[in-house]
């Protein structure tokens, strides 16, 4: 049997990942987001917005599984990822959907940030619903560190909290796994996705700016308060989860090689 699925967040790096490899599976996919994807004119998608509720009961008419990699994590985290949840969810409930998948990460239980406190209460969100779920926590993926050291890059000196540690994993090894848990089987909250490899972000620092063949100066940032202590702590790792094969050299070689 065909699974009609919906994927929320279809052009987010994690949805772009989700896309082909969902299809690949055999799912009949509707992508959702607010803004079309830039590519993909074969491609059956919807306008959703998860703060306004446009599109959200069109989006999960009909659906067997719901994929939700939607989320504002630079933006108003609570409306889209809290209340847009509950939402989608409830809509989600009324068209009899068997499975909803909550992509989460690694530690939105133990480090006090707000976009990660916002990511628990959408968790607790699905798991009191009426909709069978599964909830998988993935650790960051190694574009969105790339990302975050490139916003330092220009400088000639990085103050970096070099002592926080990582986990980074590849986002098409972190879909994989996602799309392993899309049947119409939910699972509920499934064992974490993790990369090959636990670094601090002063060894990733110095593997970028090296792959970037930069010259460039690394300071530890002392950065104080219960966030960092708690990244500090190991409380974003899974250790036993190594899921991802691709180290963080490896992916960096086939950026900047
Ligand atoms: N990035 C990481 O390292 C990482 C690691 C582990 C887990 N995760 C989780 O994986 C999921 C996807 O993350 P990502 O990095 O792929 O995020 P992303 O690149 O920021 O993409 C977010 C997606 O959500 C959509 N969106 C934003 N606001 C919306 C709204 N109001 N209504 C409907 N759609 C909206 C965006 O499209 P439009 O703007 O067009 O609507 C986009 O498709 C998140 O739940 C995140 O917590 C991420």
């Amino acid at each position: 049997m065909t699974c009609r699925t919906l994927l929320t967040g279809a052009t987010g790096t994690l949805g772009t990942a989700l896309q082909p490899r969902l299809i690949d599976a055999g799912h009949d996919l509707l992508a959702a987001s607010r803004s079309p994807p830039d590519h993909g004119d074969d491609l059956e998608w919807i306008a959703m917005d998860l703060v306004d509720g446009t599109g959200i009961r069109e989006a999960v008419a009909d659906v067997d599984v719901v994929v939700h990699a939607a989320s504002a994590p630079q933006g108003d985290s609570e409306a889209v990822d809290v209340r847009g949840t509950e939402r989608l969810l409830e809509a989600a409930a009324d068209a009899g959907v068997s499975n909803f998948v909550y992509v989460s990460i690694v530690g939105v239980d133990e480090i006090p940030y707000s976009y990660y406190e916002h990511k628990f209460a959408a968790e607790r969100a699905v798991e009191a619903s009426a909709v069978p779920s599964t909830i998988v926590r993935a650790t960051q993926f190694h574009s969105f560190v790339a990302e975050l050291l490139g916003m330092v890059s220009r400088s000639p000196i990085w103050p970096l909290p070099t002592a926080i540690r990582l986990q980074p994993i590849d986002v098409g090894e972190a879909a994989d796994a996602i799309v392993d848990r899309a049947t119409t089987d939910p699972a509920g909250r499934v064992p974490d996705i993790g990369g090959p490899e636990i670094r601090t972000v002063g060894d990733l620092a110095r593997a970028y700016r090296d792959a970037r063949a930069l010259r460039r100066l690394i300071v530890r940032l002392p950065l104080p308060g219960e966030t960092a202590a708690a990244f500090r702590a190991g409380d974003g790792l899974c250790p036993d989860r190594t899921v991802g094969t691709v180290t963080w050299n490896e992916w960096l070689a086939g950026q900047f090689d």
